[in-house]
């Protein structure tokens, strides 16, 4: 089964399409980046310009394709989707650049995961909109230069230490998106509530809030249980008690932790003394790919202090031994 709190996209998600915000003022939270955007796109769109190319970075379901979605509505402009993943051969990159118009966003999602060979044709096409391509095949191939409208790129990524220096240079606006507070999670609850015309109390909502990582699609991905649970077990109405029987049931705890959390840092506590611990031991020690543990599951652990990073690998904190109820071996006596 699918990790209920991992924030990475599942197929279940695509109620989502529903509920995502599609202006900048129903955007919750990020309010860094929501000012900066409006200023840039204000001004673009002054000038009679398209907007800078934009990079959104950060931990999987905090809103980056969500606001690649605004940013075109914003400037009133069509958006064209691609991911990194997609593009194999450096035609890939040419066709879906060939099909834009003038004051296109073209959203490339997962854009790390270019291959280093095809990023190069993206800088021209970014700097220049120019597409340079090769034409034919050995003896008879030659360069060819296409004149692209000027459009802009918004490039989606959970690592952004992944992406070339060259690449990342050509982004006008590099933001890095935050876990989102408390209340802002309840707020998102609870406008997720209205769009879906269930309703939730105040208490609740904040319940939830509580334990969604920091992340708005695992709240909305609770949201969706819990009621649920409210319509067969109680009346449709989710109060708090619904709400905490739920997410009991569930296994979700009262920090947002789940059952590969506890694994994580049980097992650095057990077999690993606390740590440190390298990433890749770690990660063949809870059968997990690396990336997986990077990307996903320790962002939330470093952030809330169960965890932290050393030159010498992970290491598990006291507040972790405190909150698992694990003493601390005593390897010197
Ligand atoms: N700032 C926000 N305000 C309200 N809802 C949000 C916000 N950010 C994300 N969401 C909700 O969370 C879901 C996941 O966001 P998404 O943009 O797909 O995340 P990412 O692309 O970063 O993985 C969206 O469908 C949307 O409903
Ligand atoms: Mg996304």
């Amino acid at each position: 089964m699918a990790r209920l709190v991992s924030g990475e996209e599942t197929n279940e998600d695509v109620f989502e399409v529903s509920i995502r915000p599609d202006t900048l003022d129903e955007y919750i939270g990020q309010s860094e980046l929501k000012e900066n955007l409006s200023i840039f796109m204000k001004a673009a769109k002054m000038r009679g310009e398209t907007l800078d190319h934009v990079l959104l970075y950060g931990p999987p379901g905090l809103g980056k394709t969500t606001m690649a979605y605004i940013i075109a509505n914003e400037m009133g402009s069509n958006i064209k989707t691609t991911s990194g993943p997609a593009i194999e051969k450096s035609g890939d990159l040419a066709a879906v650049l060939s099909t834009l118009e003038p004051g296109d966003v073209l959203f490339i999602d997962e854009i790390h995961r270019i291959p280093r060979f095809i990023e190069e044709i993206l800088y021209s096409a970014m700097e220049d909109f120019k597409l340079d391509i090769i034409v034919g095949s050995d003896a008879s191939s030659r360069n060819i230069t296409i004149d692209l409208p000027p459009f802009t790129l918004v490039g989606a990524t959970t690592r952004a230490g992944d992406l070339t220096g060259p690449l990342r240079d050509r982004f006008g606006i590099v933001s890095r998106l935050n876990f989102y507070t408390e209340d802002e999670l309840k707020q998102i609850v609870l406008r997720t509530s209205r769009v879906l015309k269930s309703p939730i109390s105040e208490e609740a909502a904040l319940e939830l809030a509580k334990r969604s990582r920091g992340t708005p699609r695992i709240a909305n991905r609770l949201f969706k249980r819990v009621r649920d649970y409210a319509l067969v077990m109680g009346d449709g109405n989710i109060d708090l008690e619904i709400t905490k029987l739920a997410l009991d049931k569930l296994k979700v705890d009262a920090f947002g932790l789940d059952a590969t959390d506890y694994n994580l840092l049980n097992s650095i506590i057990e077999k690993f003394n606390g740590g440190p611990v390298g990433i890749d031991a770690l990660a063949s020690s809870i059968g997990e790919e690396a990336s997986t543990i990077e990307d996903v599951y320790e962002p939330y652990l470093l952030q809330n202090g169960f965890l932290k990073r050393t030159s010498r690998g992970r290491m598990v904190t006291e507040k972790a031994y405190r909150y698992l109820k694990k003493s601390r071996q005593d390897t010197l006596f």
